[in-house]
């Protein structure tokens, strides 16, 4: 054949792939979420994540210099919270010596460097496992803003780098916005859970925290999977309210969403790997019928492809090992 290309030349090999490889794996695009647990010297699996663990402050502080030694650069928390301590206002949610208080002073302490983000949302504090104030079975929206608001404030003063809610009541990013700004905490982020679905994906991680919801579905706040226009209406109404990232979350499945965002908005654009995503790898992978290190690192890319700057996983430290190591 005579072919006036061939494109098979730039795939020739390892190094002449790395060349011209339209998008590389960093630690530094990670974000690494951590669970949290009261006591001390205290490491649980969890049943449904193998190889996941809850942490009590102590071990969470060896997690976060190890993170950081693979040059993660952030982690995400989130608390489980005990039973007795749930109610149906999030009074320990605004408690300033709570767990998420505690922890964030604990890691800032200890490493400054590492950024710190915290999950904002009723949820872990809920007894009916909603993200938000129930009354007759619905979940009231500006009463749930003023708690989150506090929160949030709490989580400032505790020294959190960003402010993450993930609950997706209206106006809550200019609510909180405003809140900081009054207080002075001028130097405060807020990555805002901006297109978040209703997902099932999520289930594993509601064992995680023991939150999942006592009634109904999260079908009213959280978005319709069928839908993706209203995810740039959901970002773009949050970059106005002042968002500094926006997340999308699930991320593989919903990788048309990442992209439309994308194209159309400047702001740093984070992704959530979620449970679901890692349990599923993680099962295929013990069961022998999917290579885990590579499902990890083709998943993450995929994603960064699609147009996230910044992918929260529970595969951080396996995907720092694997590009350290320089797998592909
Ligand atoms: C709740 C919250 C959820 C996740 C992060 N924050 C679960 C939910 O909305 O029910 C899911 C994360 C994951 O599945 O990894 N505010």
């Amino acid at each position: 054949m005579n072919l006036a290309k061939r494109n098979r030349i730039l795939r020739a090999s390892p190094a002449i792939r790395a060349m011209v490889a339209e998008n590389a794996l960093q630690p530094s695009d990670l974000i690494a979420p951590l669970f949290v647990v009261e006591g001390k010297g205290i490491r649980e699996e969890i049943a449904s994540m193998p190889g996941y663990f809850r942490n009590s402050v102590d071990l969470i502080l060896k997690e976060v210099r190890e993170l950081h030694g693979l040059g993660i650069p952030a982690v995400l928390l989130f608390v489980k919270v005990p039973e007795k301590l749930k109610d149906n206002r999030g009074k320990e949610a605004v408690n300033p010596g709570g767990l998420m208080q505690r922890t964030v002073r604990a890691i800032k302490e200890a490493l400054p460097e590492m950024v710190v983000m915290t999950d904002v949302a009723l949820d872990p504090y809920s007894l009916h496992g909603h993200d938000g104030i129930v009354e007759d079975q619905q979940i009231l929206n500006d009463e749930t803003v003023e708690v989150l608001v506090e929160m949030s404030l709490t989580h400032a003063i505790a020294g959190a780098d960003f402010v993450a809610p993930s609950d997706m009541m209206d106006g809550r990013i200019g609510a909180i916005r405003a809140a900081l700004e009054q207080h002075h905490h001028h130097g405060t982020g807020i990555m805002s859970y901006a297109a978040k679905y209703a997902s099932c994906f999520y289930g594993p991680f509601r064992d995680a925290l023991d939150s999942a919801p006592g009634f109904g579905d999260k079908k009213t706040y959280q978005m319709d999977y069928s839908n993706s226009r209203e995810a740039l209406l959901e970002v773009s109404q949050d970059i106005d309210e002042g968002a500094d990232i926006i997340m999308i979350k699930p991320a593989l499945p919903y990788l048309d969403v990442i992209s439309k965002v994308r194209q159309k908005f400047q702001v740093p654009i984070s992704a959530y790997q979620v449970s679901g995503e890692y349990s599923m790898i993680k099962a295929a992978g013990q069961k022998g019928w999917m290579d885990e290190s590579r499902a990890i690192l083709e998943s993450l890319t995929c994603i960064k492809r699609a147009g996230a700057d910044l992918i929260a996983t529970y595969f951080a430290k396996a995907a720092a090992h694997l590009i350290r190591d320089g797998k592909s």
